[in-house]
């Protein structure tokens, strides 16, 4: 049916009240109007938006967002993306950004994940908030230190066998490392930082192209004709476009982010793959927090929204470059730093 949709998203686990919501939704909706009712929530549609407008004043939802979706026009445009049938891969999934985009992805309706971390005990907390949110997701969790290629190997071997392919490559997992002048700092703490930050992003990067150009193109589902492979988000930094005191390592790590990432999307830009970087600028993570510094106060100071991002802000961003709706974008370096950058 060409016309308008609404959705009526749950916005916390998805089993509770479920019945008691369902059934005080349903009652003021027709029941030819509802397209998707699943424990995500439910889809709305009619050929004429003021119906749904009336719809959307007079249901109160107790424990659901709503918000109008795209225009339908005969494609598949229901969300942002149908992710159901695709496989999504997050690395340092087990805090922070890497865990909120997991979430993230889940809530938009993902259901094949690899997780991977370095810790597992951060991992079985992502994990049981996974299965919280969604009982129907195939969850594979892997422990791995990436910054060692045959950790790599292994953890895209197990992803091949379990779910034969792969669509989106989110590669977060990364460390401060030592921040203090050059002279001070050893050829060791260099190494660190980089083997983490860069080389292992390089050698994930690598495997994760190799597996989608083993792949069919499929076409987007914006129903714009073009096609895809797979994309690729690199969580970069603000300091992979700007730099800070006694951060060269760092600085470095993320300077050579954006590189690769441009270098990449030039690469294959024309063979149906994606790849982009998120430039965060302060995030409120246990990164954060380990980073020594005295207090976040300053911090906040400095960001021209005077205050931390949020974990979740920058998952957001995640989630709309790795889908299809970012068909055009590749190479971009999208800065996520509440304005820290403009200044
Ligand atoms: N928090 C910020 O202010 C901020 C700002 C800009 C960029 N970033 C970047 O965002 C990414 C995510 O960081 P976060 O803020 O969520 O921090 P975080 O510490 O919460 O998460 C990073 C995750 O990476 C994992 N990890 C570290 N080394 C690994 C390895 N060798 N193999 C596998 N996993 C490993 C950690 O265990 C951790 O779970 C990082 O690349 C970071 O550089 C963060």
């Amino acid at each position: 049916m060409a016309g308008y949709q609404l959705e009526f998203r749950r916005n916390d686990h998805p089993m509770d009240n479920r019945e008691h919501e369902e059934l005080a939704l349903l009652g003021h909706v027709p029941a030819a109007h509802i397209v998707d009712l699943t424990d995500l929530g439910i889809v709305v549609e009619s050929t004429a938006r003021d119906n749904l407008e009336r719809v959307a004043t007079q249901v109160p939802p107790p424990s659901m967002s709503q918000s109008f979706l795209a225009p339908v026009d005969g494609v598949k445009n229901k969300r942002c993306q149908e992710w159901t049938m695709d496989v999504v891969y997050i690395s340092g999934a087990g805090s922070g950004i890497g865990r909120a985009s997991a979430l993230q992805f889940v809530a938009d309706g993902a259901r094949k994940l690899a997780i991977v971390d370095i810790v597992s005990g951060g991992l079985q907390q992502s994990t049981a908030l996974i299965k919280e949110r969604s009982s129907h997701v195939d969850l594979l969790s892997i422990v791995a230190d990436l910054s060692k290629e045959e950790e790599v190997h292994r953890v895209f071997a197990e992803i091949q066998q379990r779910f034969g392919r792969l669509d989106v490559a989110v590669n977060c997992a990364g460390i401060t490392g030592t921040y203090l002048p050059i002279e001070q700092l050893s050829s060791a703490d260099l190494d660190k930082v980089l083997n983490v930050n860069l080389r292992s992003l390089w050698l994930c990067e690598k495997a994760q192209i190799e597996q989608f150009m083993r792949q069919e193109e499929r076409p987007v589902i914006t129903g714009l004709g073009t096609k895809t492979r797979g994309s690729i988000v690199n969580i970069a930094s603000m300091l992979g476009t700007i730099t800070m005191p006694h951060a060269s390592p760092y600085v470095m790590s993320k300077h050579g982010v954006v590189g690769l990432t441009k270098t990449d999307a030039l690469d294959y830009a024309n063979r149906g793959i994606r790849v982009n970087a998120i430039c965060p600028g302060f995030i409120q993570t246990n990164l954060l927090d380990s980073t020594g510094w005295e207090a976040l106060a300053p911090l906040c100071a400095a960001t021209p929204m005077n205050r931390l991002g949020t974990a979740e802000e920058v998952a957001f961003v995640v989630t709309f470059l790795a889908s299809d709706r970012a068909s055009f974008m590749t190479g971009s370096v999208v800065l996520a730093d509440g304005g820290y950058t403009v200044k």
